[in-house]
């Protein structure tokens, strides 16, 4: 007896311990892989929030009541929305994933919920957008990720009292949390039951709870239940990606770690600086500086800044995911859509060096970054070297069979040394977005 008592309580123990320990499905690491393959997809900011065109914090900053705002659902209505157009312009950008808000910090749905009335199909517009994406995106090959946020400045169950936004949008009724998960639940089912193939949910919004963005701690004022919706998702999709961006090292259940506006270890915005952990990683940026629509924000960045990015994300083996913001009516700005086509036009002729490479095999240099692919090693050289006739490459030790100019049939001189190995430049006029040099190991 003593002994079945025991043995059921280790196997109690196992148990639990299985349940604690996430163990991806085969079918999850193989996505996580082509994921990682991927390098390279488009966010989308867009919903009821874009009529005002004051980017999508606009009923917090702006501190619109709910009885208010909710007269957006009246007045935004997409009457160019083209989810072909869409889909099309990211594949021309050399894309090869969509992550779209299907539900931002306003709460509005982007598709035909069940669980609120606060939705696209009740605008004038009265189609589900969500659903014309992923039928195009399915169509043209193209996965979709969905943005989800866990915060709401809209509903009142959710536990605004703590939150520290939101604080001005008019909420005087008790939250309800337990009301609040069990939406959150049954909208997520309903994304990943009656869309298809789903790539992965993106959430965003955690860091509500948090006392400041520098809390590094996983203790937030709430119970999320990321356990049950983690376990959730995997089980309505197991192949679908999941990832948090509360800005903290992943939590089991994670399958990919976001960095937001800054390069993997890197922290420029204040809320980067997690450390880099073993999962696939990814980095989102906006064109100029808003994510969701913003008519007086002309700060685009140039193509060349933009390359560069998705060029340095791959050097630190990292996704890059690149905003845009459509205007109200469905359509995408010029500004955004050149750009996205440049982008597009340099990966056909050097996505060789950045699709299905892995980075930090060799870290970041000051000239620029290290991509490879099986025995091919790419340097990209993407500022003027300390000395122009020469770079040198400490840790690349391993026997080199020769060097050559990138998509050319030009070789390189190379000298290897006990120490590291030199890469010769006289002779070579140096690109004013990337250099590529292909080294090309034994
Ligand atoms: C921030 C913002 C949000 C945006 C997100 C994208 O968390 O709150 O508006 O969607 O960044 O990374």
């Amino acid at each position: 007896m003593k002994k079945i008592i025991v043995s059921f309580i280790a196997v109690c123990f196992f148990a639990t311990n299985l349940f604690a320990q996430y163990q991806p499905t085969a079918e999850n690491l193989a996505a996580r892989k082509t994921f990682q393959d991927d390098k390279f997809g488009m966010f989308i900011h867009w919903g009821a929030s874009s009529v005002l065109g004051h980017g999508e914090w606009v009923m917090n900053n702006r501190n619109i009541r709910v009885q208010e705002y909710s007269r957006l659902v009246q007045i935004f209505n997409p009457q160019a929305f083209d989810a072909k157009k869409w889909v099309a312009t990211a594949k021309g950008a050399g894309m090869k994933y969509i992550t779209f808000i299907t539900r931002h910090h306003d709460g509005f749905s982007n598709w035909d919920t069940k669980q609120s009335d606060w939705k696209i199909t009740n605008t004038p517009y009265g189609k589900d957008v969500l659903k014309q994406l992923a039928d195009e995106c399915h169509k043209q090959g193209i996965k979709l990720f969905l943005y989800y946020s866990l915060l709401d400045w809209y509903r009142s169950d959710y536990q605004y009292e703590t939150g520290r936004t939101g604080k001005g949008t008019g909420r005087t009724q008790k939250s309800d949390w337990e009301s609040y998960i069990r939406f959150m639940k049954a909208q997520l089912t309903e994304l990943l039951t009656n869309y298809g193939e789903i790539g992965g949910i993106w959430f965003d919004g955690h860091w509500d709870q948090l006392d400041n963005d520098n809390d590094k701690t996983l203790k937030p004022k709430v119970n999320w239940h990321y356990e049950e919706i983690y376990q959730l998702i995997h089980k309505l999709q197991p192949k679908a990606l999941i990832s948090n961006n509360h800005h903290l090292q992943p939590i089991p259940g994670e399958d990919f770690q976001a960095f937001e506006k800054d390069l993997p270890g890197h922290n420029t915005t204040g809320f980067g600086g997690a450390s880099v952990s073993e999962l696939p990683l990814e980095t989102c940026e906006t064109i100029n500086n808003s994510w969701g629509f913003n008519i007086t924000d002309t700060s685009y960045k140039s193509k060349k800044d933009l390359i560069q990015y998705l060029v340095k994300a791959a050097g630190y083996n990292a996704n890059f995911l690149l905003n845009i913001g459509p205007m109200p009516d469905g359509t995408i700005q010029p500004e955004f859509t050149e750009r996205l086509g440049a982008i597009g036009d340099w990966l056909k002729i050097n996505g060789d060096s950045i699709y299905g490479t892995r980075g930090n095999v060799i870290p970041p240099k000051d000239w620029g970054v290290v991509t490879m692919k099986g025995k091919t090693v790419f340097l990209h050289i993407l500022q003027k070297p300390e000395s122009p006739d020469f770079i040198f490459i400490p840790e690349l030790k391993q026997p080199i069979n020769g060097v050559k100019l990138f998509n050319q049939n030009k070789s390189v001189n190379f000298k290897q040394q006990p120490e590291g190995a030199f890469i010769y430049l006289k002779g070579i006029t140096l690109d004013e977005i990337d250099t590529i040099l292909e080294v090309e190991l034994k």
